[in-house]
């Protein structure tokens, strides 16, 4: 397939361009969407296949026997991330915001401390504040134009209530891949504050080359307060399919994590593990492979343009397809560029202050799109920043 083949989205119910007008001012008819986190493709064509044989048979039945479906998860997490998970510490839940809801539940109390490593992806707040406990906010540095972590901070900052804290891992929307000496340093960190460590790496299929993810499984001393989060969903593009794996190896934490589970009387959707058997397979391999590269030269023709122009600077990339916009050089207010990226320039973006402290300088792009997109998107920054050139 080819990513460059464009596809009209609009009116289908996609909340990426059918809620753009209502939530940011841009119209669909000549606007650009570059907010919400799912791609402008089709996913491979085995997952296409999938569902088409799903659709010949004809009857939605409820789902039995999901060994082939965590046999495949099984091969992918062994082959893609050098990870040997076993069936039994496998969960599905109804995607990754609903994983995380799902560890607030099982492993906090109302009250409690949730630390984050803010600007991070929103829904993380969202899901904690409305479930009673307590953000807690502990802000990256930005080291040389990235993101790096300061423990010695977020010691001082502890108060004894924390219980839980939820690592975005590679990172949303800083696009970091953290090192192993990082990841060693959040998983110290839990300890000391004796938190659940949660680590969200929904992110880990779209690393950049030159750089490698390492799950935190692989990291020493953690494995008793550890909770793995993945999903097919941000590497195949099957978001609307909201399936997502939440996965424990320690058994007193799987039993505290399944009791809710039951309790609420969670169980996935056919069509969400269908897809995912679908995509873990060699085929769906080989297309992420190529789906990269085209996102590395996306992520090459943004950044070169946007740092062309005087006042704006993209965090360096390396992971993810949201790149992450820092407009402070412009001298003007958050009003100002959002007005001239959102007006002049009718492109939807996500807002930096939603991601939390530290986000409000920024606005964050979706590049994953055909190039002529992106080509797009970025003449029209330039239009509407000539002024500064
Ligand atoms: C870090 C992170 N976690 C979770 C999600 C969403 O997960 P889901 O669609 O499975 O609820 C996103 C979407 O952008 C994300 O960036």
């Amino acid at each position: 397939m080819s990513f460059d083949e464009p596809i009209d989205r609009r009116g289908t119910h996609c909340v990426k361009w059918d809620m753009m007008e209502k939530l940011y001012g841009v119209s669909p008819q000549d606007g650009l969407a570059m907010w919400v986190a799912d791609m402008e493709f089709k996913p491979p064509q085995c997952v296409q296949d999938s569902v088409q044989a799903m659709v010949d048979h004809g009857v939605y039945g409820y789902f039995g026997d999901d060994s082939r479906y965590k046999a495949a998860i099984q091969w992918w997490m062994a082959t893609r991330h050098n990870w040997h998970v076993t069936p039994e510490s496998i969960f599905t839940t109804h995607g990754l915001v609903n994983g995380t809801a799902m560890c607030i539940d099982a492993f906090t109390a109302p009250g409690d401390g949730v630390v984050l490593f803010t600007p991070v992806y929103h829904a993380f707040a969202r899901v904690i504040a409305a479930a009673g406990r307590k953000v807690v906010e502990c802000e990256l540095v930005k080291t040389s134009g990235r993101y790096e972590m300061d423990f010695a901070a977020y010691d001082a900052q502890m108060t004894g209530a924390e219980t839980m804290v939820v690592l975005c891992s590679p990172h949303n929307p800083g696009g970091r891949v953290w090192t192993r000496d990082e990841l060693q340093a959040v998983a110290d960190f839990a300890k000391r504050h004796d938190l659940i460590l949660v680590s969200d790496e929904i992110h880990h299929d779209l690393v950049f080359p030159g750089h490698t993810h390492i799950p935190m499984t692989a990291i020493d001393g953690i494995s008793d307060r550890l909770v793995m989060m993945t999903a097919t969903t941000k590497t195949f593009n099957i978001a609307g399919s909201h399936v997502g794996n939440v996965i424990i190896e320690d058994t007193e934490l799987r039993a505290r994590f399944a009791q809710r589970m039951a309790a609420l009387g969670l169980t996935p959707n056919s069509f969400g593990l269908f897809m995912a058997t679908a995509a873990y397979t060699p085929d769906g391999a080989a297309w992420v492979d190529e789906l990269v590269q085209y996102l590395d030269q996306n992520r090459r023709v943004f950044d070169d343009a946007v740092n062309g122009i005087p006042g704006l600077k993209s965090m360096p990339l390396e992971a993810t397809y949201l790149s992450w916009v820092d407009f402070s050089g412009t001298g003007m207010s958050m009003e100002e560029f959002t007005q001239r990226v959102q007006t002049d320039a009718r492109i939807a973006v996500n807002l930096g202050p939603t991601f939390g402290t530290g986000g409000a300088d920024f606005l964050r792009f979706n590049i994953a799109a055909p190039r002529a997109v992106v080509q797009d998107a970025v003449d029209r920054l330039r239009r509407a920043f000539a002024d500064l050139q």
